[in-house]
């Protein structure tokens, strides 16, 4: 089934397509009315027309979180649950103008974007549950007449700046915990992506938050906006998600205020198919965890290492299924694979993919690109790949599948942990004893054994090495956004 487009975006107008930013519970238009054009990558044309605020306005919302955090930070955590719960429900009752929205803006198919809403709410639920549960201690004290505890205190204000791949959940992973912690925020999403920001946000004032509590800023110009988050003193802590180069700024920016920081940055994801795998589950795998978003989420397979033994039957049986994904517009329902999120992805991926050929890799299918679509690139297979390669490397963060040929074990897990990056790892095996080994030796924060397929609410998702720090989602997620106090009461005789 086709959808309209004009439709689609006519259907948000059912209160949740909003072109002004979220400030102190106000809808505002930047101060000198300018704003930014947000386009639909299906085709680039343009979807809206959003407020493109600067630094000055950026402080306003800072400020009004900072007001707003007084009392907010002394609700009880019962209150905070109520006011998520109801979050919850009312992201899940639009689940199809919010999945629209996203897919308008963002390009990913209509049933990834229903998957990402669900997935987003799923953080609301979780956190308005953990906000109940935030548990101090009572320690054993080290004197007489003293005792001894703990209390868990909401950080302050939080910034969160947000990427363009997970419109929504990426901004629910962050502002759950911390407004079930009794934190305040302040979003930037990407420019690419605003609108899923501001439904959100229209949402959250349906849902009855007082003023001041959420706030949502939105420009083009990321520099000055992270410039003023990561300078200003009120800010108490920021939680990013996107590349490695911008997190690494960010953290040099934050350190001046000495910021606490949650950093969920780029990976290499090796997805490992030993000789005792089950190839049919391991290509099934492999077609979710590469071609998830096209290729553009953090945790994609970034390269497939193939034991000799079964190389040739992964990569026939591989191919067949990466030839039936159907690319085109993510409104329509029987799309696996929709537009990159702009042409300069398509450019960059493309010369990884022709520098690889001229390395000495072999391309087996896709690999050009479309002449009349100028955001989209096919789905791409190489084999003779080396580790070596610049397309091993780099984050992909698209199409393309490169294949290595490997013979051991030790040399595979070495060859897996050969980058700076160490976010999600892969490997299917039916052997209990290397499944212990290979999950023990790989330096990621994530193995997935046997499934593509490892983000969930319920457990810590982050990374290590220059992929970040922090965990989001699961038991660990409000720590995030939580200070330790140790409180010693002494003169107890
Ligand atoms: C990401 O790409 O940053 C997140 C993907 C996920 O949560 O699965």
């Amino acid at each position: 089934m086709k959808i309209d487009i004009k439709n689609a975006i006519e259907n948000q107008c059912n209160g949740l397509l909003r072109t002004k930013s979220f400030i102190n519970g106000v809808w505002v238009s930047s101060e000198n009315e300018s704003t930014f054009e947000v386009t639909n990558p299906f085709d680039n044309s343009v979807i809206a027309n959003v407020a493109n605020l600067g630094g000055s306005e950026t402080k306003k919302a800072i400020d009004s979180a900072n007001e707003a955090f007084k009392t907010w930070s002394k609700t009880t955590a019962e209150e905070r649950s109520r006011l998520l719960k109801k979050l919850y429900q009312l992201q899940l009752d639009h689940i199809e103008e919010l999945a629209q929205l996203l897919t308008l803006e963002q390009g990913k198919p209509l049933v990834e974007s229903r998957g990402e809403i669900k997935y987003g709410a799923s953080f609301i639920e979780w956190f308005a549950e953990e906000a109940k549960r935030t548990y101090g201690d009572t320690i054993p004290s080290h004197g007489h007449d003293k005792r001894i505890i703990t209390l868990k205190q909401a950080v302050g204000v939080v910034a969160a700046i947000t990427p363009w791949n997970f419109p929504n959940a990426m901004i629910t992973r962050k502002i759950a915990p911390a407004l079930a912690a009794g934190c305040t925020v302040v979003i930037k999403p990407a420019h690419q992506t605003p609108l899923s920001a501001l439904a959100l946000a229209a949402l959250v004032e349906k849902a009855g938050f007082p003023k001041g509590v959420f706030n949502v800023i939105t420009s083009d110009t990321a520099k000055e906006i992270g410039d003023e988050l990561t300078a200003n003193p009120i800010v108490r802590k920021l939680s990013f998600t996107g590349s490695t180069k911008v997190g690494k700024t960010l953290m040099r920016q934050c350190s001046d205020t000495v910021k606490k920081v949650s950093m969920e940055l780029g990976g290499n994801a090796p997805f490992i198919v030993f000789e005792d795998a089950n190839i049919d589950n391991a290509v099934r795998g492999a077609i979710a965890s590469k071609y998830r978003n096209a290729g553009q989420t953090c945790v994609c397979t970034n390269r497939i290492f193939v034991h000799d033994n079964v190389y040739q039957t992964f990569v026939d049986k591989f191919t067949v299924a990466v030839n039936k994904l159907k690319m085109g517009s993510g409104l329509d329902e029987e799309t696996a694979i929709g537009p990159l999120i702009n042409s300069d992805a398509v450019t960059f991926i493309d010369g990884l993919v022709k520098n690889a050929v001229g390395e000495g890799a072999k391309l087996i299918t896709g690999g050009e690109k479309i002449a009349d679509k100028e955001n989209f690139y096919p789905p791409t297979i190489l084999t003779n790949v080396t580790n070596s390669m610049e397309i091993c490397r780099n984050e992909i963060f698209g199409s393309i599948a490169p294949i290595i040929r490997f013979k051991d074990e030790a040399e595979v897990v070495k060859m897996a942990n050969d980058t700076p990056y160490g976010l999600a790892s892969y490997f299917y095996s039916n052997d209990y004893a290397k499944i212990w080994r290979v999950s023990e030796g790989l330096e990621y924060g994530m193995v997935g054994i046997n499934t593509g397929m490892i983000s969930t609410t319920v457990a810590p998702f982050g990374g290590i090495k220059e992929s970040g720090n922090g965990r989001e989602g699961s038991k660990y997620g409000m720590d995030e956004y939580l200070e330790i106090k140790y409180v010693c009461i002494g003169g107890v005789l």
